[in-house]
């Protein structure tokens, strides 16, 4: 057996054990059915996949007015919660375990996709254009009310059961990549006067809020995050980010969640303000399990885990291009190389 470090099994908590240490990361493949219920060729991509020790799903919206992209499933209507069952049936059937990501894109929402103006920390608006709809640019959010925080907070607590319900052994929020929570935790996009705004503990507070949430209703061992301490993508970095990730990682620390996941594309960068690439920063303020991704190949993964970098080793494009990237590692046989005209298909 090649890389046999990748083939240990992995204890999470007293509740979840891993068969080995390969994450398929989540990755949004907007192909789910009418009213964003998963369809059965989801079931088929996820279930021949489960042989990594754990699938993170794509991206899935906790409500209407949180969608971003098109065909991105939900996890709010009771259509969606039977659409999934088949998906973590087909999981569970072949060994496999999945967790949901709970998203909510914040402000970079559109009304063509909800109806509505976004909502954010603040009104402070993205300049761009929409992937894959280039016609249509980002629209300025409007500043969300302490009453629709906490509404929020309940709404991802929600999501997170009915996911539970629909067979999902836990949940990762999605607090990465520049969407809703992340806006909340950078200063590029928090510039709130009040509790959620100016200093770490308020910029921290509705990551928080959300995560305790969460665990309040359906365990912190069944409740993990990803994060971005390094913004690479829909925001610009702030030096001052800094402190609120400090905090932000402190408080979690103690919660013991199931696991801490770095949000990047690429874990080569290196951020000045963090001291290094962002998987070094959080290995250094953060305890708990945490998973490594960008761009690792089963070298680099091996030498991770190896090194103690990190404890699972989460895998993007490479299973897009291989659904049988497991056993092809394990065998030793050779990688298809991933392409995003991939994208088009689910294989
Ligand atoms: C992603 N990624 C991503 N991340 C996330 O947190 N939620 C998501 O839904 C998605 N969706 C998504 C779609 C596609 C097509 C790509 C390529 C990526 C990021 C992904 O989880 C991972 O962090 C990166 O792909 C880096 O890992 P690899 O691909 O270098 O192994």
């Amino acid at each position: 057996m090649t890389y046999p470090i990748l083939f240990e099994p992995y204890r999470l908590n007293d509740r979840l054990t891993l068969a080995n240490r390969i994450v398929m990361a989540p990755l949004t493949r907007s192909m789910a059915g009418p009213g964003l219920v998963p369809t059965r060729a989801m079931a088929d991509y996820y279930g021949r996949r489960a042989d990594a020790g754990l699938i993170v799903s794509e991206a899935t919206i906790i409500r209407p007015d949180g969608q971003g992209y098109p065909d991105t499933p939900g996890i709010y209507s009771q259509a969606q919660i039977d659409g999934w069952k088949p998906v973590t049936a087909a999981v569970h059937r072949n060994g496999g375990k999945i967790f949901m990501q709970l998203w909510h894109v914040g402000r970079l929402a559109h009304s063509h996709f909800t109806g509505e103006q976004p909502v954010a920390p603040s009104a402070v608006v993205f300049e761009g254009t929409l992937p894959r709809m280039r016609e249509l640019s980002y629209e300025l959010p409007r500043e969300l009310s302490r009453e629709e925080i906490a509404r929020l907070v309940a709404d991802y607590a929600r999501a997170a059961e009915n996911a539970i319900a629909a067979g999902f052994d836990g949940v990762e929020i999605h607090g990465a990549n520049g969407y809703l929570i992340d806006q909340f935790l950078h200063h590029d996009t928090n510039h709130r006067a009040d509790d959620y705004g100016r200093t770490p503990e308020n910029m921290s507070r509705f990551a928080l809020e959300v995560v305790d949430a969460v665990a309040a209703r359906v365990g912190a061992d069944r409740t993990a995050i990803r994060l971005t301490p390094g913004a690479y993508v829909h925001m610009q970095a702030d030096a001052r980010d800094r402190a609120v990730f400090d905090h932000l990682l402190g408080e979690l620390e103690g919660r013991r969640l199931a696991y801490l996941h770095l949000g990047i594309f690429d874990d080569s960068l290196s951020f000045d303000f963090l001291g290094g690439r962002a998987s070094e920063y959080l290995r250094r303020h953060y305890g708990g399990t945490l998973i490594g991704v960008g761009g690792l190949t089963p070298q680099s993964a091996s030498e991770g885990l190896a090194q103690g970098r990190f404890d699972l080793a989460a895998i993007g494009r490479p299973f897009i291009a291989n659904p049988d990237y497991v056993r092809r590692v394990q065998q030793a046989e050779p990688l298809v190389e991933y392409h995003q005209d991939m994208l088009a298909e689910l294989v």
